[in-house]
């Protein structure tokens, strides 16, 4: 009997090697029990299959479920340094518990993004060049390094950018840069943003809107 502690023991020691905690959490989530809140709760800016129909109001569906759910709880936590500001969704979520906060994650995961497409061609053809190559010249790295080349982000960290509404993720980009959005792991976004001009920031946008 006590081997088989032991045993169970230094398996569930070694456990967190195969399985990382943030994947753990994203696989025992249950997009059903989300609905309720997503279909009355965040239905009316994000759309309740997560294609929100505004510019304003970032695109869900299709997004990396360990992202979303962090993104939750760090409008909950916004006033620590890991934390995101913003006064609608400090609100949205103040009525949620962490399981609900899983389950979301998962929810608006599951849904289907909508086509989408870029509006200026040559703006996006510069957005191309950057979000593929980076510009060594000036320290910025390729987007699709962490974003994924089709865009999808790679779970857990890296959230998907494509079919994104190009207004919203210029906006982060300059939440990035001047440090108002500091919820980003090690700096990773902020030191990259720091470096971007007005012009990289809209040609990415108009680049990642039209990315699917
Ligand atoms: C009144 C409009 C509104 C409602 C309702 C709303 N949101 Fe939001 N949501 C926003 C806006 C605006 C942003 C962008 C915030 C920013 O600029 O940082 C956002 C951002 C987010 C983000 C971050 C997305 C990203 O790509 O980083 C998540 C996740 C999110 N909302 C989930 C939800 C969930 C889940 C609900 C329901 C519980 C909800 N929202 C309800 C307006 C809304
Ligand atoms: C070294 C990895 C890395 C590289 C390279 C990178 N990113 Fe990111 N990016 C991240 C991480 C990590 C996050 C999520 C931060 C968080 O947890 O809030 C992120 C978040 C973002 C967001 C916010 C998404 C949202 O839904 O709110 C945008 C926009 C973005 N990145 C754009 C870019 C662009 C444009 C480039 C290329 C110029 C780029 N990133 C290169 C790691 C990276």
């Amino acid at each position: 009997m006590k081997s088989v502690l032991k045993i169970a023991a230094l398996f569930a020691l070694a456990a967190p090697s195969f399985a990382p905690a943030a994947e753990d959490k994203a696989s025992n989530a249950d997009p059903e029990k989300a609905a309720p809140i997503a279909t009355t709760l965040c239905a009316g800016c994000h759309g309740a299959d997560g294609n929100s129909p505004l510019a304003a109001n970032p695109r869900l569906a299709g997004q990396v479920p360990q992202y979303i759910t962090k993104q939750l709880m760090n409008f909950k936590n916004a006033d620590q340094p890991s934390g995101r500001k913003n006064a609608i969704m400090q609100g949205m979520v103040a009525t949620l518990t962490p399981e609900d906060m899983k389950n979301l994650g998962a929810y608006f995961a599951a849904q289907k993004p909508a086509p989408a497409s870029a509006m200026d061609k040559d703006l996006a053809l510069a957005g191309e060049r950057l979000y593929r190559g980076g510009d060594p010249a000036r320290g910025i790295p390729a987007c699709s390094g962490c974003h994924s080349p089709n865009g999808a982000g790679i779970p857990a960290q890296y959230p998907r950018l494509a079919g994104q509404y190009g207004e919203y993720v210029v906006l982060q980009l300059k939440a990035f840069r001047s440090g108002e959005r500091g919820n980003d792991p090690n700096r990773m976004m902020q030191m990259i943003a720091e470096k971007m001009s007005d012009r990289d920031m809209a040609a990415v946008g108009e680049y990642v809107q039209g990315l699917h």
